[in-house]
C-alpha cells in the first residue's frame, strides 16, 4: 500500500459529484463538516446547477464572490453603474469615489485605437528558406481557401482574417518561421475562432507541402493565438484645472496633491518594485469588471503585464502631466474583451452586468474597463499621497469585524467612534464590545 498522499486517484472525472467530494474528503483526511459547507454553496438542484457545473470539471461546489457596483462613472458623457466582482474590501469603494469626484470634473474620456488581434502558426522549415518565400504566395493561396468555410459566420458580423504573413525567425532560432495572422472579431473576444484558423491554416500548409514541397522538411509545432494584443488598445483620460481639484483628497492644497500625485506616478516609471504595485492597484479595477462581464481575466492579466514591460523595462500603466496647469492622468492597455460568446451570455451574472452597462460593444466594453482601472489607479495615489491606504481599510475592516460579531446599530456607532484614532484589531473590538454588552447587563 502506497503512502497516503502519493496515490494517484483514476477515473476522477467519471465519478459523480457526492462520489467526488466523498472522495476527496477521506482521501485528504478533511472533517466531513466540509460537506455541508460544499453543499450549502451549490443551489438547489436544477438547472442553475447544472449549468454552473458546465462551466468547468470536477467541480464539488460554486465559489462566491460579492457582485458589487460603482455608480456615478462619467464616461464620454454617459452615466454607467459599473458591475465589479472582487473579493478585495476598498476596491469598489474607492473606484466608486473616483468616479463620483470625476463626475463632477468632466468625467472620464476614453477611446480605442484598434481591436486587431493576432495568432500564429509555428513552424520549423528545415529546407531552402528562399524556396519557402518564393513558394510562400502559393502557400497563402491555400491558407486562404481554406479559411473559406471557417470565416464565413465572422465576416458576417463585421469581422474575419485581415493578414496572413511569412516571418522568418531564423535569427532568433534555426529554422523557425511563423504564419502570422491579423484577425478582427467583431464583439467577440474570438479565442475559438482565432485558434480555429489558425489550425486550418496549418493544415491547409501541410496539405500544400504534402502535395508540392518535401514534405518532411516540414514541422509544424503548435497554432495558438496570442494574448499580447498591442493592436487591441484603450485609452482612458481624466484631466481638469489643478485648482478644480479642489477640494483635494485628504484636505490637501490642489497644487501640492497634483505635484505629489504626479511625482507618485513617475516613481512608478523609474522603479519597478513601485511599477507592479502601481499596475496591480490599476487591476483592481480592470479585473473586477472583467470577471462580471465573464470576460477571460487571466488573458487580459498576461496582456497588461507584457505592455507594461514594452519597452524593455516594465513600468506604469498611466502616465501624469501637468502642463499649463492642468491636471492630467492617462491608462493605456491593451484589452481583448468580449460581449458575445463564452461566458458573457451564459452566466446569469455576467449576463446582467452587460446588461447592466447598457449591452456595450467590445470596443465600448474595453473603454469602460479601462475607465474602471484608471478610477482605481486614481483613488490608490490620491489616498496614498494624502492620508495613506490603511485609514479607509480599516474603516472597511471594522465594518467586516463588527458584522462578524453581530453588533447592533448603537454597538457600531460607539465603536466606531472609539476606533476613529486607534489601530483597529478583531482582539481589540472583542474586548471594547464584550465591554458594552456586560456594562449593558450591569
Ligand atoms: C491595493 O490593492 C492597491 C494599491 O497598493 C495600489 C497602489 O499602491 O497604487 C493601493
Amino acid at each position: 500500500m502506497k503512502e497516503q498522499g502519493t496515490q494517484i486517484i483514476e477515473g476522477f472525472s467519471k465519478l459523480g459529484r457526492r462520489e467526488r467530494e466523498e472522495l476527496i474528503v477521506q482521501s485528504f483526511g478533511l472533517d466531513t463538516s466540509w460537506l455541508e459547507v460544499l453543499a450549502s454553496f451549490r443551489h438547489p438542484e436544477g438547472d442553475q446547477q447544472k449549468k454552473m457545473e458546465s462551466f468547468s470539471e470536477n467541480t464539488l461546489s460554486n465559489y462566491h464572490l460579492p457582485l458589487g457596483v460603482a455608480p456615478n462613472f462619467l464616461i464620454n458623457g454617459r452615466m454607467y453603474a459599473l458591475p465589479m466582482l472582487t473579493e478585495e474590501s476598498s476596491v469598489v469603494a474607492a473606484a466608486a469615489n473616483a468616479a463620483k469626484y470625476w463626475a463632477r470634473r468632466g468625467g472620464f474620456h476614453t477611446r480605442v485605437s484598434g481591436t486587431r488581434k493576432t495568432g500564429q502558426v509555428h513552424f520549423l522549415y528545415k529546407g531552402d528558406g528562399e524556396q519557402l518565400k518564393k513558394y510562400w504566395p502559393r502557400i497563402r493561396s491555400a491558407i486562404e481557401e481554406a479559411l473559406l468555410p471557417v470565416t464565413l459566420s465572422m465576416q458576417q458580423r463585421g469581422g474575419g482574417v485581415r493578414e496572413i504573413n511569412l516571418i522568418d525567425l531564423n535569427r532568433q532560432m534555426p529554422a523557425y518561421y511563423q504564419v502570422d495572422m491579423a484577425f478582427e472579431t467583431a464583439d467577440a473576444m474570438g479565442a475559438n475562432f482565432i485558434n480555429t484558423c489558425l489550425e486550418t491554416a496549418a493544415g491547409a500548409m501541410q496539405q500544400y507541402f504534402s502535395e508540392q514541397l518535401p514534405e518532411d522538411e516540414l514541422q509544424i509545432i503548435m497554432s495558438i493565438l496570442s494574448n499580447y494584443t498591442p493592436g487591441c488598445l484603450a485609452e482612458a483620460t481624466i484631466s481638469c484645472r489643478i485648482d478644480q481639484l479642489s477640494p483635494a483628497p485628504g484636505g490637501l492644497e490642489p497644487l501640492v496633491f497634483a505635484s505629489k500625485f504626479k511625482t507618485a506616478t513617475d516613481i512608478a516609471h523609474i522603479d519597478v518594485k513601485r511599477a507592479v504595485t502601481h499596475n496591480k492597484g490599476i487591476m483592481n479595477g480592470v479585473d473586477a469588471l472583467v470577471l462580471a462581464t465573464g470576460n477571460d481575466f487571466r488573458a487580459v492579466e498576461a496582456n497588461a503585464q507584457a505592455f507594461a514591460a514594452r519597452e524593455g523595462k516594465y513600468s506604469a500603466l498611466t502616465e501624469c502631466s501637468l502642463e499649463e496647469g492642468i491636471f492630467s492622468l492617462t491608462l493605456r492597455l491593451p484589452l481583448a474583451m468580449g460581449t458575445v460568446g463564452g461566458l458573457t451570455s451564459l452566466h446569469p451574472l455576467a449576463a446582467f452586468s452587460l446588461e447592466l452597462l447598457g449591452k456595450p460593444s467590445a470596443a465600448n466594453l474595453m473603454q469602460i474597463t479601462a475607465a474602471a482601472g484608471l478610477a482605481s489607479n486614481f483613488a490608490a495615489i490620491a489616498s496614498l499621497v494624502s492620508t495613506g491606504i490603511q485609514k479607509g481599510h480599516m474603516k472597511l475592516h471594522l465594518e467586516n469585524i463588527l458584522n462578524a460579531l453581530s453588533a447592533s446599530k448603537q454597538e457600531k456607532k460607539i465603536i466606531t467612534h472609539h476606533f476613529a484614532r486607534r489601530t483597529v484589531s478583531v482582539t481589540e473590538v472583542k474586548k471594547l464590545l464584550t465591554e458594552i454588552r456586560n456594562r449593558q447587563h450591569d
